[in-house]
């Protein structure tokens, strides 16, 4: 991308729904940005897109040709993808917020990550910074092992099981708060939490990571009861669907998701319902916790503006780990330790 320095930025938006429509209302506060056209499924149907609505389309190629910048907000996999390859192939720089896509289409997203062409901020945590750290300042250090609380809708559900809430009534209200998938059995059955972690741990020490090396590791919180979940807590514990890199004991590393007891001192616990959170511990750093909300509208479109306002920058996008990176320690302590280990 080439932009005069006056030049107003096009922007071509795929979706506008809950994220993107919180996009658009954004970007209307910046003028140097132009909305071409958003595709959207139902032209008709009512929607606040702020001071300076887009024209909307039912036809992908109207917001894809002619944009400096691509953003896919639709949710799904093959057929995103390809419109952003579309977009690619046009030179168009990438924004999107799409986990699903990136982790389950890696390899078709990988060379463009790797040509810095992506911003995806957005799709791990949505407005809290994760990737930008993961791939920014902690390099510095190699990875012990990383946890954490990737999915709002479960953080929150397991709040409400605390609450002695049925698991249906507070997905229905986790739905209404704009923080569960269009398809929210993603969530509940642990995909989403998957997706997250499988493009944090190829950003950080996995790069050749397969969908299909995550997926029998995959548990959701379906099972779980409110009895287990207020048994847990009244000693001491909280329950959490965590995600995590660890060493696998064979020179590489295990990706996955479950639900986990954690210590009620422990940064997992103690977050607040629907929030998320990350703990990584590398050799030299020693632990860092990154914790935020990570789910809603605004909360995702806030990262989304960002990537676009680094992509009109010409900064490029973050880049994955260049090979793999052994563990430093096959067995570390469990995380906790805060007291850096370089051997
Ligand atoms: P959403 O509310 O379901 O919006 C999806 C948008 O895509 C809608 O505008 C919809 O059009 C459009 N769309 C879907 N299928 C289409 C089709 N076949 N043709 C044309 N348009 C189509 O989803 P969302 O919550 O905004 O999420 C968007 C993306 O952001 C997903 O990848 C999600 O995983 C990711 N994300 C969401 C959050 C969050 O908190 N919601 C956080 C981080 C990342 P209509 O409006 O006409 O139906
Ligand atoms: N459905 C996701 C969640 C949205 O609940 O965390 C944010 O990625």
């Amino acid at each position: 991308m080439s932009l005069a320095p006056e030049a107003p930025v096009r922007v071509g938006v795929l979706g506008v729904g809950t994220v993107g429509a919180a996009l658009v209302r954004l970007l209307s506060r910046h003028p140097e940005f132009i909305v071409t056209a958003a595709l959207v499924r139902d032209p008709g149907r009512a929607r606040d897109l702020g001071a300076r609505p887009p024209r909307l389309t039912t036809d992908p190629d109207e917001a894809i040709d002619g944009a400096d910048i691509v953003v896919e907000l639709l949710g799904g996999v093959e057929w995103p993808t390809a419109l952003m390859a579309r977009a690619a192939e046009r030179g168009a720089r990438l924004v999107t917020a799409n986990k699903a896509a990136l982790a389950e289409a890696w390899p078709t997203w990988r060379p463009w990550i790797e040509a810095g062409r992506v911003g995806f901020e957005a799709a791990v945590m949505a407005g809290t910074p994760a990737i930008g750290p993961l791939t920014g300042a902690l390099r510095g250090s190699r990875m012990h092992a990383l946890e954490a609380v990737l999915n709002g809708t479960c953080a929150y559900l397991i709040g409400e099981l605390e609450r002695g809430v049925a698991l249906e009534t507070a997905l229905a209200e986790a739905q209404r708060l704009g923080y569960a998938e269009a398809d929210p059995s993603l969530d509940v059955d642990g995909w989403d939490a998957a997706h997250k972690v499988a493009v944090v741990a190829r950003m950080t020490v996995a790069p050749e990571l397969a969908w299909s090396d995550v997926v029998p590791r995959v548990r959701g919180v379906r099972g779980l009861t409110p009895d287990w979940v207020r048994t847990e807590r009244a000693a001491g514990r909280r329950v959490r669907l965590v995600a995590y890199v660890e060493p696998d004991g064979a020179g590489g590393w295990r990706v996955g998701v479950e639900p986990r007891s954690i210590a009620a001192e422990r940064p997992l616990a103690f977050l607040a319902d629907g929030r998320n959170a990350l703990v990584y511990r590398g050799d030299a750093v020693g632990e860092v916790w990154i914790a935020g909300p990570g789910a809603g509208a605004y909360v995702t479109a806030s990262a989304v503006l960002a990537d676009v306002l680094q992509a009109a920058r010409g900064e490029p996008g973050p880049r994955p780990a260049r090979a793999v990176v052994s563990p430093v320690d096959a067995s570390p302590t469990p995380l906790g330790v805060v007291t850096p280990s370089l051997a």
